[in-house]
Protein backbone atom coordinates (compact mmCIF):
# COMPACT_ATOMS: atom_id res chain seq x y z
CA UNK A 1 0.00 0.00 0.00
CA UNK A 2 1.07 3.12 -0.76
CA UNK A 3 1.81 5.81 1.88
CA UNK A 4 -0.46 8.48 -0.40
CA UNK A 5 -3.33 6.52 -0.30
CA UNK A 6 -3.20 5.49 3.18
CA UNK A 7 -3.24 9.51 3.88
CA UNK A 8 -5.78 10.04 1.25
CA UNK A 9 -8.27 7.28 2.97
CA UNK A 10 -7.22 8.71 6.29
CA UNK A 11 -7.99 11.85 5.55
CA UNK A 12 -11.66 11.28 3.67
CA UNK A 13 -12.77 8.70 6.36
CA UNK A 14 -11.98 11.94 8.90
CA UNK A 15 -14.02 14.69 6.48
CA UNK A 16 -17.16 11.60 6.17
CA UNK A 17 -17.24 11.86 9.66
CA UNK A 18 -17.37 14.84 10.32
CA UNK A 19 -20.13 15.74 8.48
CA UNK A 20 -21.85 12.15 9.34
CA UNK A 21 -25.24 13.05 10.94
CA UNK A 22 -25.40 9.97 13.23
CA UNK A 23 -22.02 10.42 14.47
CA UNK A 24 -23.50 12.07 17.88
CA UNK A 25 -25.28 8.43 18.86
CA UNK A 26 -21.81 6.67 19.47
CA UNK A 27 -21.44 8.52 22.43
CA UNK A 28 -24.32 6.72 23.88
CA UNK A 29 -22.99 3.64 23.28
CA UNK A 30 -20.68 1.47 25.58
CA UNK A 31 -17.97 1.42 23.50
CA UNK A 32 -14.08 0.93 23.57
CA UNK A 33 -11.13 2.18 21.51
CA UNK A 34 -11.50 -0.78 19.46
CA UNK A 35 -13.74 -1.04 16.14
CA UNK A 36 -16.83 -3.26 16.64
CA UNK A 37 -17.80 -4.78 13.58
CA UNK A 38 -20.27 -7.68 15.13
CA UNK A 39 -23.26 -5.40 15.43
CA UNK A 40 -24.83 -7.71 13.61
CA UNK A 41 -24.66 -10.76 15.77
CA UNK A 42 -24.97 -8.46 19.03
CA UNK A 43 -25.64 -5.01 19.09
CA UNK A 44 -23.26 -2.86 21.76
CA UNK A 45 -24.83 -1.55 25.09
CA UNK A 46 -26.62 1.55 25.41
CA UNK A 47 -25.06 3.41 28.08
CA UNK A 48 -28.14 4.47 29.74
CA UNK A 49 -29.34 0.87 29.75
CA UNK A 50 -27.99 -0.38 33.02
CA UNK A 51 -29.27 2.27 35.27
CA UNK A 52 -33.05 1.46 33.27
CA UNK A 53 -33.03 -2.15 34.15
CA UNK A 54 -31.33 -1.72 37.77
CA UNK A 55 -34.64 0.37 38.64
CA UNK A 56 -36.74 -2.97 36.66
CA UNK A 57 -35.04 -5.42 39.36
CA UNK A 58 -34.62 -3.05 42.45
CA UNK A 59 -37.83 -0.84 42.20
CA UNK A 60 -40.10 -2.42 40.36
CA UNK A 61 -39.29 -6.12 41.10
CA UNK A 62 -37.80 -5.50 44.71
CA UNK A 63 -40.48 -3.01 46.42
CA UNK A 64 -43.48 -2.91 43.83
CA UNK A 65 -43.61 -6.15 43.59
CA UNK A 66 -46.74 -8.35 41.90
CA UNK A 67 -48.08 -4.79 41.79
CA UNK A 68 -45.68 -3.89 38.75
CA UNK A 69 -47.42 -6.32 36.43
CA UNK A 70 -50.05 -3.27 36.43
CA UNK A 71 -48.61 -0.35 37.75
CA UNK A 72 -44.73 -0.68 36.10
CA UNK A 73 -46.83 -1.87 32.53
CA UNK A 74 -45.43 -5.21 32.83
CA UNK A 75 -48.04 -7.03 31.25
CA UNK A 76 -48.92 -4.77 28.31
CA UNK A 77 -45.17 -4.56 27.47
CA UNK A 78 -45.19 -7.40 24.27
CA UNK A 79 -47.33 -5.23 22.64
CA UNK A 80 -46.24 -1.27 24.22
CA UNK A 81 -42.46 -2.74 22.39
CA UNK A 82 -43.54 -3.65 19.31
CA UNK A 83 -45.34 -0.48 18.78
CA UNK A 84 -41.71 0.81 18.84
CA UNK A 85 -40.23 -1.54 17.11
CA UNK A 86 -42.88 -0.64 14.47
CA UNK A 87 -41.61 2.60 12.99
CA UNK A 88 -38.44 0.52 12.33
CA UNK A 89 -39.73 -1.55 9.87
CA UNK A 90 -42.51 0.19 8.79
CA UNK A 91 -45.39 -0.96 10.08
CA UNK A 92 -48.13 1.10 11.55
CA UNK A 93 -49.34 0.35 15.32
CA UNK A 94 -51.01 -2.58 16.47
CA UNK A 95 -49.64 -5.20 14.46
CA UNK A 96 -46.22 -5.92 16.09
CA UNK A 97 -46.03 -8.40 19.68
CA UNK A 98 -42.99 -8.83 21.18
CA UNK A 99 -42.20 -11.72 22.91
CA UNK A 100 -39.84 -15.52 22.35
CA UNK A 101 -37.14 -16.13 20.22
CA UNK A 102 -37.36 -15.41 16.15
CA UNK A 103 -37.14 -19.70 16.24
CA UNK A 104 -40.82 -19.32 18.14
CA UNK A 105 -42.01 -17.19 15.72
CA UNK A 106 -41.03 -18.62 12.94
CA UNK A 107 -42.94 -21.38 13.92
CA UNK A 108 -45.99 -19.55 14.74
CA UNK A 109 -45.96 -17.97 11.44
CA UNK A 110 -45.31 -20.94 8.87
CA UNK A 111 -47.65 -22.56 10.78
CA UNK A 112 -50.51 -19.67 11.07
CA UNK A 113 -49.52 -18.46 7.18
CA UNK A 114 -50.38 -22.12 5.72
CA UNK A 115 -53.64 -22.16 8.02
CA UNK A 116 -54.72 -18.53 6.22
CA UNK A 117 -53.77 -20.22 2.64
CA UNK A 118 -56.17 -23.02 3.47
CA UNK A 119 -58.72 -20.42 4.10
CA UNK A 120 -58.65 -19.37 0.55
CA UNK A 121 -58.82 -23.16 -0.48
CA UNK A 122 -57.53 -26.69 -0.86
CA UNK A 123 -54.84 -28.03 -2.45
CA UNK A 124 -51.97 -25.57 -1.25
CA UNK A 125 -49.22 -28.22 0.08
CA UNK A 126 -46.36 -26.53 -0.40
CA UNK A 127 -44.10 -24.56 1.55
CA UNK A 128 -41.23 -22.78 -0.02
CA UNK A 129 -37.95 -22.08 2.34
CA UNK A 130 -35.08 -19.96 1.10
CA UNK A 131 -32.30 -22.63 0.67
CA UNK A 132 -29.65 -20.22 1.79
CA UNK A 133 -31.62 -19.61 4.78
CA UNK A 134 -30.58 -19.49 8.45
CA UNK A 135 -30.54 -22.74 9.90
CA UNK A 136 -33.11 -22.93 12.21
CA UNK A 137 -36.11 -20.99 9.85
CA UNK A 138 -35.18 -23.98 7.60
CA UNK A 139 -35.38 -26.41 10.60
CA UNK A 140 -38.37 -25.15 11.63
CA UNK A 141 -40.35 -25.27 8.69
CA UNK A 142 -39.54 -28.53 8.50
CA UNK A 143 -41.09 -29.43 11.34
CA UNK A 144 -44.29 -26.98 10.76
CA UNK A 145 -44.39 -28.91 7.35
CA UNK A 146 -44.45 -31.86 8.84
CA UNK A 147 -46.70 -31.13 11.54
CA UNK A 148 -49.13 -29.54 9.26
CA UNK A 149 -49.26 -32.13 5.94
CA UNK A 150 -46.88 -30.07 4.04
CA UNK A 151 -44.00 -30.64 2.15
CA UNK A 152 -41.10 -28.40 1.81
CA UNK A 153 -39.39 -27.05 -1.08
CA UNK A 154 -35.88 -24.94 -1.08
CA UNK A 155 -35.45 -22.28 -3.03
CA UNK A 156 -32.79 -19.55 -3.82
CA UNK A 157 -34.60 -16.15 -3.00
CA UNK A 158 -34.33 -15.25 -6.58
CA UNK A 159 -36.06 -18.18 -8.36
CA UNK A 160 -39.43 -17.76 -5.79
CA UNK A 161 -41.39 -16.60 -8.71
CA UNK A 162 -40.66 -19.22 -10.88
CA UNK A 163 -41.25 -21.65 -8.31
CA UNK A 164 -44.61 -20.34 -6.75
CA UNK A 165 -47.90 -21.94 -8.69
CA UNK A 166 -51.50 -23.18 -7.16
CA UNK A 167 -49.80 -25.35 -4.99
CA UNK A 168 -47.54 -22.96 -2.48
CA UNK A 169 -49.19 -21.89 0.40
CA UNK A 170 -46.32 -19.76 2.22
CA UNK A 171 -43.24 -18.76 1.42
CA UNK A 172 -40.70 -18.05 4.22
CA UNK A 173 -37.59 -15.51 3.17
CA UNK A 174 -34.78 -13.52 4.76
CA UNK A 175 -34.76 -10.38 3.57
CA UNK A 176 -30.72 -10.36 4.05
CA UNK A 177 -28.77 -13.51 4.05
CA UNK A 178 -27.01 -13.75 6.89
CA UNK A 179 -23.83 -15.32 5.59
CA UNK A 180 -23.08 -13.45 2.70
CA UNK A 181 -25.24 -9.82 3.38
CA UNK A 182 -27.30 -10.00 0.02
CA UNK A 183 -30.73 -7.74 0.28
CA UNK A 184 -33.13 -9.67 -1.42
CA UNK A 185 -35.95 -7.99 -2.83
CA UNK A 186 -38.92 -8.02 -0.39
CA UNK A 187 -41.68 -5.60 -2.34
CA UNK A 188 -40.97 -7.67 -5.67
CA UNK A 189 -41.10 -11.01 -4.11
CA UNK A 190 -43.79 -10.25 -1.66
CA UNK A 191 -45.72 -9.17 -4.55
CA UNK A 192 -44.94 -12.84 -6.83
CA UNK A 193 -45.96 -14.81 -3.56
CA UNK A 194 -49.64 -12.51 -3.53
CA UNK A 195 -49.99 -12.67 -7.37
CA UNK A 196 -49.66 -16.46 -6.72
CA UNK A 197 -51.99 -16.78 -4.28
CA UNK A 198 -49.82 -17.20 -1.24
CA UNK A 199 -48.98 -15.71 1.95
CA UNK A 200 -45.37 -14.24 2.67
CA UNK A 201 -43.62 -14.66 5.49
CA UNK A 202 -40.21 -12.79 5.85
CA UNK A 203 -37.62 -13.16 8.61
CA UNK A 204 -35.62 -9.58 9.20
CA UNK A 205 -33.23 -10.52 11.79
CA UNK A 206 -30.57 -8.84 9.64
CA UNK A 207 -32.25 -5.86 8.16
CA UNK A 208 -34.39 -4.48 11.14
CA UNK A 209 -32.38 -1.36 12.06
CA UNK A 210 -30.08 -1.69 9.18
CA UNK A 211 -32.38 -0.48 6.60
CA UNK A 212 -36.09 0.32 5.35
CA UNK A 213 -38.21 -2.52 5.40
CA UNK A 214 -41.62 -1.02 4.41
CA UNK A 215 -43.61 -3.68 5.87
CA UNK A 216 -47.15 -1.85 5.83
CA UNK A 217 -46.27 -0.37 2.05
CA UNK A 218 -45.12 -3.90 1.05
CA UNK A 219 -47.96 -5.69 1.85
CA UNK A 220 -46.28 -8.15 3.50
CA UNK A 221 -48.31 -10.98 5.56
CA UNK A 222 -46.18 -12.26 8.78
CA UNK A 223 -42.49 -11.41 9.52
CA UNK A 224 -40.36 -12.26 12.42
CA UNK A 225 -37.28 -11.04 13.32
CA UNK A 226 -34.77 -10.54 16.36
CA UNK A 227 -33.96 -7.50 18.94
CA UNK A 228 -30.12 -8.51 19.99
CA UNK A 229 -28.41 -7.22 16.35
CA UNK A 230 -29.14 -3.71 14.77
CA UNK A 231 -31.55 -2.92 17.62
CA UNK A 232 -29.46 -3.61 20.30
CA UNK A 233 -31.79 -5.56 22.76
CA UNK A 234 -28.83 -7.21 24.39
CA UNK A 235 -28.14 -11.04 24.27
CA UNK A 236 -31.09 -12.86 23.90
CA UNK A 237 -33.38 -10.10 23.68
CA UNK A 238 -36.88 -10.98 22.57
CA UNK A 239 -37.58 -11.49 19.46
CA UNK A 240 -41.21 -10.02 17.43
CA UNK A 241 -44.12 -11.29 15.14
CA UNK A 242 -45.88 -8.99 12.56
CA UNK A 243 -49.26 -9.92 11.56
CA UNK A 244 -50.37 -7.62 9.34
CA UNK A 245 -54.02 -6.43 10.51
CA UNK A 246 -55.88 -7.58 7.31
CA UNK A 247 -54.88 -11.04 8.46
CA UNK A 248 -54.98 -9.91 12.41
CA UNK A 249 -59.00 -11.91 12.58
CA UNK A 250 -57.64 -14.96 10.78
CA UNK A 251 -54.42 -15.12 12.91
CA UNK A 252 -54.69 -19.33 14.29
CA UNK A 253 -51.69 -19.48 16.35
CA UNK A 254 -49.98 -22.60 16.79
CA UNK A 255 -49.12 -21.63 20.21
CA UNK A 256 -52.30 -20.42 22.22
CA UNK A 257 -50.96 -20.00 25.53
CA UNK A 258 -52.84 -17.81 28.03
CA UNK A 259 -51.30 -14.60 27.24
CA UNK A 260 -53.15 -14.20 23.66
CA UNK A 261 -56.13 -15.58 25.73
CA UNK A 262 -59.25 -12.72 25.01
CA UNK A 263 -59.88 -13.41 29.07
CA UNK A 264 -56.11 -14.34 30.43
CA UNK A 265 -57.59 -14.10 34.42
CA UNK A 266 -60.76 -16.21 33.05
CA UNK A 267 -58.67 -19.06 33.48
CA UNK A 268 -61.58 -21.23 31.46
CA UNK A 269 -60.65 -24.30 29.46
CA UNK A 270 -61.89 -23.22 26.15
CA UNK A 271 -59.68 -20.88 23.84
CA UNK A 272 -60.95 -17.99 22.59
CA UNK A 273 -58.52 -15.80 21.08
CA UNK A 274 -57.79 -11.73 21.88
CA UNK A 275 -57.71 -9.37 18.99
CA UNK A 276 -54.88 -8.04 17.42
CA UNK A 277 -51.44 -8.20 17.77
CA UNK A 278 -52.06 -9.49 21.07
CA UNK A 279 -53.02 -12.67 19.46
CA UNK A 280 -49.41 -13.69 19.12
CA UNK A 281 -48.41 -13.85 22.14
CA UNK A 282 -47.75 -17.12 24.22
CA UNK A 283 -47.06 -17.22 27.71
CA UNK A 284 -45.48 -15.28 30.22
CA UNK A 285 -43.03 -12.63 29.29
CA UNK A 286 -39.15 -12.45 29.81
CA UNK A 287 -39.69 -9.06 31.51
CA UNK A 288 -35.93 -7.93 32.68
CA UNK A 289 -34.91 -8.96 28.76
CA UNK A 290 -38.14 -7.14 27.33
CA UNK A 291 -37.71 -4.29 29.86
CA UNK A 292 -34.02 -3.96 28.78
CA UNK A 293 -34.65 -3.56 25.13
CA UNK A 294 -37.80 -1.06 25.57
CA UNK A 295 -34.82 0.85 27.23
CA UNK A 296 -32.58 0.51 24.47
CA UNK A 297 -34.85 1.50 21.96
CA UNK A 298 -34.44 4.78 22.86
CA UNK A 299 -31.11 5.42 21.40
CA UNK A 300 -33.34 5.50 17.73
CA UNK A 301 -35.09 8.06 19.30
CA UNK A 302 -35.08 11.26 16.63
CA UNK A 303 -33.26 8.72 14.21
CA UNK A 304 -34.37 8.29 10.82
CA UNK A 305 -34.06 4.99 9.24
CA UNK A 306 -33.55 6.53 6.04
CA UNK A 307 -30.23 8.13 7.15
CA UNK A 308 -28.92 5.07 8.85
CA UNK A 309 -29.71 3.32 5.35
CA UNK A 310 -27.35 6.12 3.57
CA UNK A 311 -24.71 5.25 5.86
CA UNK A 312 -24.70 1.75 5.98
CA UNK A 313 -24.03 2.16 1.89
CA UNK A 314 -21.25 4.89 2.31
CA UNK A 315 -19.57 2.69 4.69
CA UNK A 316 -19.93 -0.54 3.29
CA UNK A 317 -18.64 1.10 0.16
CA UNK A 318 -16.12 3.01 2.03
CA UNK A 319 -14.76 -0.60 3.78
CA UNK A 320 -14.75 -1.72 0.19
CA UNK A 321 -13.04 0.95 -0.76
CA UNK A 322 -9.94 0.17 1.44
CA UNK A 323 -10.04 -3.42 1.62
CA UNK A 324 -9.33 -3.14 -2.69
CA UNK A 325 -6.63 -0.25 -1.15
CA UNK A 326 -4.97 -2.21 1.34
CA UNK A 327 -4.99 -6.17 0.61
CA UNK A 328 -2.80 -7.79 -1.84
CA UNK A 329 -4.72 -9.20 -4.79
CA UNK A 330 -6.45 -12.11 -4.40
CA UNK A 331 -6.25 -12.84 -0.71
CA UNK A 332 -9.86 -12.00 -0.08
CA UNK A 333 -13.00 -12.35 -2.24
CA UNK A 334 -16.27 -9.85 -1.61
CA UNK A 335 -19.64 -12.49 -1.54
CA UNK A 336 -21.83 -9.50 -0.83
CA UNK A 337 -23.09 -7.52 -3.88
CA UNK A 338 -21.81 -4.35 -5.30
CA UNK A 339 -24.79 -3.35 -6.10
CA UNK A 340 -26.72 -0.97 -3.79
CA UNK A 341 -30.22 -2.58 -4.36
CA UNK A 342 -28.40 -5.96 -3.35
CA UNK A 343 -26.73 -5.10 -0.42
CA UNK A 344 -27.78 -4.97 3.50
CA UNK A 345 -25.64 -3.27 5.97
CA UNK A 346 -22.64 -6.47 5.85
CA UNK A 347 -19.40 -7.27 3.95
CA UNK A 348 -18.53 -10.65 3.90
CA UNK A 349 -15.47 -11.62 2.54
CA UNK A 350 -14.46 -15.49 1.78
CA UNK A 351 -11.13 -15.98 2.69
CA UNK A 352 -8.74 -18.77 2.56
CA UNK A 353 -7.24 -18.63 5.85
CA UNK A 354 -10.49 -16.91 7.80
CA UNK A 355 -9.88 -18.74 10.93
CA UNK A 356 -6.84 -17.47 11.57
CA UNK A 357 -7.35 -14.05 10.49
CA UNK A 358 -10.40 -13.47 12.37
CA UNK A 359 -8.64 -14.65 15.25
CA UNK A 360 -5.88 -12.06 14.68
CA UNK A 361 -8.36 -9.55 13.41
CA UNK A 362 -9.97 -9.94 17.57
CA UNK A 363 -6.64 -9.53 18.81
CA UNK A 364 -5.68 -6.31 17.37
CA UNK A 365 -9.22 -4.86 18.52
CA UNK A 366 -11.08 -5.39 15.34
CA UNK A 367 -13.99 -7.48 15.92
CA UNK A 368 -15.62 -9.48 13.07
CA UNK A 369 -16.79 -12.77 13.18
CA UNK A 370 -16.38 -15.78 10.91
CA UNK A 371 -18.74 -18.09 9.04
CA UNK A 372 -17.20 -21.29 8.25
CA UNK A 373 -15.36 -22.73 6.83
CA UNK A 374 -13.83 -19.10 4.99
CA UNK A 375 -16.65 -16.49 5.38
CA UNK A 376 -15.24 -13.18 7.28
CA UNK A 377 -18.24 -11.50 8.32
CA UNK A 378 -18.14 -7.62 9.06
CA UNK A 379 -21.04 -5.81 10.23
CA UNK A 380 -21.87 -2.31 9.94
CA UNK A 381 -24.02 -0.68 12.56
CA UNK A 382 -24.34 3.03 11.62
CA UNK A 383 -25.35 4.26 14.86
CA UNK A 384 -21.72 3.08 16.29
CA UNK A 385 -18.99 2.88 13.69
CA UNK A 386 -17.70 5.48 11.70
CA UNK A 387 -15.66 5.67 8.32
CA UNK A 388 -12.34 5.97 10.96
CA UNK A 389 -13.11 2.44 12.28
CA UNK A 390 -14.16 1.15 8.44
CA UNK A 391 -10.61 2.42 7.20
CA UNK A 392 -9.10 0.96 10.53
CA UNK A 393 -10.33 -2.46 10.07
CA UNK A 394 -9.39 -2.68 6.51
CA UNK A 395 -5.90 -1.72 7.33
CA UNK A 396 -5.17 -4.11 10.08
CA UNK A 397 -7.09 -6.79 8.11
CA UNK A 398 -4.14 -6.23 5.22
CA UNK A 399 -1.53 -6.09 8.11
CA UNK A 400 -2.99 -9.43 9.33
CA UNK A 401 -3.25 -11.15 5.97
CA UNK A 402 0.40 -10.37 5.57
CA UNK A 403 1.40 -12.06 8.45
CA UNK A 404 -0.61 -14.82 8.37
CA UNK A 405 0.99 -15.58 4.59
CA UNK A 406 4.50 -15.21 6.32
CA UNK A 407 3.39 -17.48 9.02
C1 LIG B 1 -31.76 -14.72 10.00
C2 LIG B 1 -31.89 -15.33 11.36
N1 LIG B 1 -33.00 -16.02 11.68
C3 LIG B 1 -33.14 -16.59 12.88
C4 LIG B 1 -32.15 -16.51 13.84
C5 LIG B 1 -32.31 -17.24 15.15
O1 LIG B 1 -32.87 -16.50 16.10
P1 LIG B 1 -33.17 -17.03 17.58
O2 LIG B 1 -31.89 -17.60 18.09
O3 LIG B 1 -33.59 -15.78 18.29
O4 LIG B 1 -34.25 -18.02 17.52
C6 LIG B 1 -30.99 -15.78 13.56
C7 LIG B 1 -29.95 -15.64 14.58
O5 LIG B 1 -28.91 -15.07 14.40
C8 LIG B 1 -30.85 -15.20 12.27
O6 LIG B 1 -29.75 -14.52 11.95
Amino acid sequence: MSETTYTELRERAATLDAVDPLAPQRKLFALDDGVYLDGNSLGALPLHVPARVQDVLTRQWGELRIRSWGESGWWTAPERIGDRIAPLVGAAAGQIVVGDSTSVNVFKAVVAATRLASLAGEGRDEILVDATTFPTDGYIAASAARLTGHRIVPVAPADVPGVLGDRTAAVLLNQVDFRTGRLHDLPGLTAAVHAAGAIAVWDLCHSAGALPVGLDEHGVDLAVGCTYKYLNGGPGSPAYLYVAERHQAAFDSPLPGWNSHVDPFGMTPDYAPADGSVRGRVGTPDIVSMLTLEAALDVWDGVSVDTVRAKSLALTDFFLECVEAYVPQGRVVSVTPAAHAERGSQVALRCAEAEAVMRRLIERGVVGDLRRPDVLRFGFTPLYVGFADAERAARVLAEVLEETQQA
